[in-house]
């Protein structure tokens, strides 16, 4: 039996991070990971989607070139170099991970673990046949896909043509129709990647709008991109049956209606892994199936944490990270806590979506007083030199009147992904909208509106 300062079950962005700041800060570390360091984030979900993201606006570019002046003939896509190289992209960073791990003197093992109980030595966790004893113990166990009763779904996920976010990543043949059910997240940023490389995507979505909790000016503009780039939306509709060719799904009226389908990608949201590894053993707290977990990462039981999607307050990996150095600070005493406000979210399509903070549609249903600025992304030199297909992109700016704080920043167009940790920083630091005006952005870029638009703010 050997013992540790701290046990993490899950080597996901949670997990492997705050190991590696333990590891760091001289705790005694053991890290367990059944599949593969990483997690979904690395080996079935940002990256991996990224990588293919990226194929396939170099295939955009590609066929766009005319517009540019630059001739392309016959660009095409090889979807199987394409999955090829997204293996490529993830073992090298699984393995960098691994290197980080040994770098802060972690020990890993690759194997299940099961949580047996805790006394008074610490919990007692068992993996390959070993039992370790840990001071403190972090759960990062992260999420699953969502898999609702729907006739046929689960029999398609068995039989392979239903996918979840792991399958869709790994299909070496572009199906010639591809429905997405759900226009979230996964389903949106897969729906742009096989629409680019050729299929003909339908996205089935209950909601009457796309992307949730997006800004709802954004999420149209981005629906009307993709709506011209030839994806079908199918709004406000709810999925009744899943067959092997078709998913039939019904409108607000109870009209039915069957959508030809080669291969269905079921993206309807995550719930929280707390099952299957003793977790019972511990009587902790659960709310609406997430481990419950306060500011610091604690639960109701002393010397266990959770972090990342296992706790479901906000499941998205780089809170995750956060969370896990949260867990880490409070374990080595230090004072810190989790902030949710300034988390930016990214939608990887092509156009990109940056957001952070409140949008007009939270803010309002908060009462909130604010002042909306909002500019076309035109306002950039560069973006107009970059950008011949499609010039809608748009900057929001709020900003609280009573305090000319920034409170949320909203973008859809190119380097949105990049530049929206500069308005998370606006938030976190709560400048003035005057101290903001006196930072210079560089000339030209892109983000130059979000300064244009802080002189705008009456
Ligand atoms: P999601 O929660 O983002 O979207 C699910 C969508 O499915 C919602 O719009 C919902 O209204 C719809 N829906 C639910 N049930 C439905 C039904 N029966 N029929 C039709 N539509 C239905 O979930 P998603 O896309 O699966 O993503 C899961 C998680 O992964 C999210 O928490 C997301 O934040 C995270 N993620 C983040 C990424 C990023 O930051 N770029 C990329 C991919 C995933």
């Amino acid at each position: 039996m050997e013992l540790f300062d701290l046990i993490v079950i899950g080597g996901g962005p949670a997990g492997y991070n705050a190991a590696g700041r333990a590891g760091h800060s001289g705790l005694k570390t053991l890290v367990i990971e059944k599949r593969a360091l990483g997690g979904v984030c690395l080996n079935e979900g940002c990256v991996p989607s990224k990588s293919l993201l990226y194929s396939a606006k170099v295939l955009d570019y590609a066929n766009h070139a005319s517009n540019y002046g630059v001739t392309v003939t016959g660009a095409s896509l090889d979807q199987k170099k394409v999955v090829a190289r997204k293996d490529k992209v993830v073992k090298t960073l699984v393995s960098g991970i691994g290197m980080q791990m040994k770098q802060a003197g972690v020990k890993v093992v690759a194997a299940e673990a099961q949580i047996l109980k805790k006394d008074a030595e610490g919990f007692h966790v068992t993996a390959d046949g070993q039992e370790y004893v840990g001071k403190n113990l972090l759960i990062a166990t992260g999420s699953a896909p969502v898999v609702p009763p729907i006739p046929g779904l689960r029999e398609g996920l068995e039989a392979g043509h239903v996918m979840t976010n792991r399958e869709v990543l790994d299909l070496q043949e572009i199906p010639e129709k591809l429905v997405v059910i759900g226009g979230g997240v996964i389903g949106l940023e897969m729906a742009s990647y096989y629409n680019s490389v050729g299929s003909k995507v339908t996205v089935i979505e209950m909601l009457d709008h796309i992307a949730g909790p997006t800004d709802r000016e954004i999420s149209n503009i981005l629906m009307k991109n993709y709506e011209k780039k030839g994806i079908t939306f199918k709004l406000g509709y709810k999925v009744t049956a899943v067959e092997k060719n078709a998913v039939i799904c019904e409108d607000a009226n109870g009209k039915s209606e069957s959508v030809p389908a080669d291969k269905i990608l079921c993206s309807i949201g995550r719930r929280a892994v707390t099952q299957g590894f003793g977790l019972e053993n511990l009587n902790v707290l659960l709310d609406r199936g997430a481990i419950k977990t306060d500011e610091q990462m604690r639960t109701n039981i002393a010397g266990l944490y959770a972090a990342g999607d296992v706790n479901g307050v906000s499941m998205l990996a780089h809170t995750a990270y956060r969370e896990g150095e949260v867990a880490i600070n409070t374990i080595l005493g230090k004072k810190d806590h989790m902030r949710y406000h300034a988390i930016p979210s990214v939608i990887y399509t092509n156009p990109e979506v940056g957001a952070v903070g409140e949008t007009e549609e939270s803010a309002k249903a908060k009462g909130m007083d604010v002042e909306v600025v909002k500019l076309p992304l035109m306002y950039s030199g560069r973006y107009v030199a970059e950008n011949e297909d499609s010039r809608d992109g748009i900057c929001k700016v709020l900003v609280d009147r009573k305090y000319r704080r920034v409170v949320g920043i909203h973008m859809i167009g190119s380097y949105a992904s990049e530049i929206i940790y500069g308005g998370a920083m606006m938030i976190e630091t709560e400048l003035k909208v005057e101290d903001l005006q006196e930072i210079v952005f560089p000339h030209p870029t892109v983000c130059e509106v979000i300064r244009e638009a802080l002189f705008e703010v009456k």
